[in-house]
């Protein structure tokens, strides 16, 4: 059977008591998870102390580190840093390569300092140039990095891609990158989350939106498996 990743991104949401009501509702409800499938949430930063006393059974990921080692390098937070706390790094999110300048030159340093800490990095891409360009500037991300593939049109617009077309866009990386898992991300629900995991090329999804209501995050978590 092959595996599954199923990732809720939060991105910049959530008060410390919001993200505790959100982790006990989540940790109550959550169903089996059998042993292929992979449920892994990143919070913010500030909630890695709340989740890291979590009792139930699923991975924690960041959804950024910083492009340095520790030192001089105010309000940035290291890899080595979260290295004990987290198993998965989010990494060049659109948003980021947006809204921060986020270049591949920039991803591929924190592709490095990620891999350099035994974190496994999760790259997004919204192109397959970009899947090229990750490949050929580290190529030992193939070892145990995940891309997550999202078109920028379906990120948080409610429209999704199809899964057809996600599937033909992750198969051009498999031609990159045949070793690593490809999750499809972008207006991924509880309804159309199957059509995605039951692809070729897909292994999971990125899901934003639909993650921040514990709830349904576990509709559609429930609805992959
Ligand atoms: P969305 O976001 O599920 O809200 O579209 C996905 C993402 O950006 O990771």
């Amino acid at each position: 059977m092959k595996n599954l990743f199923i990732l809720g991104n939060w991105k910049s949401n959530k008060t410390m008591t919001e993200a505790a009501n959100w982790l006990e509702i989540f940790s109550k409800n959550m169903p089996q998870i059998p042993g292929h499938v992979s449920v892994i949430v990143c919070p913010g930063f500030i909630h890695l102390p709340l989740f890291s006393s979590r009792t139930a059974p699923f991975a924690l990921g960041v959804q950024n580190v910083s492009a340095y080692e520790t030192g001089a390098f105010t309000g940035e937070i290291a890899a080595s840093m979260v290295a004990n706390t987290v198993s998965y790094a989010m990494i060049g999110h659109s948003e980021r390569r947006k809204h921060l300048g986020e270049t591949d030159e920039v991803v591929a340093e924190k592709v490095k300092r990620v891999l350099s800490v035994g974190i496994r990095p999760v790259v997004c891409v919204s192109d397959v140039a970009q899947a090229e360009k990750l490949a050929a500037s580290v190529p030992e991300f193939t070892k145990t990095g995940l891309i997550l593939y999202e078109p920028l049109f379906a990120i948080g617009s409610g429209k999704s891609d199809s899964p057809e077309n996600a599937n033909i866009a992750a198969g051009s990386i498999h031609g990159i990158l045949p070793e690593t898992p490809i999750l499809y991300g972008g207006s991924v629900t509880a309804e159309n989350v199957r059509g995605f995991v039951g692809t070729e090329h897909i292994t999971g999804v990125g899901v934003g939106g639909a993650s921040l209501d514990a709830a349904k995050f576990l509709s559609l978590i429930s609805a992959a498996l």
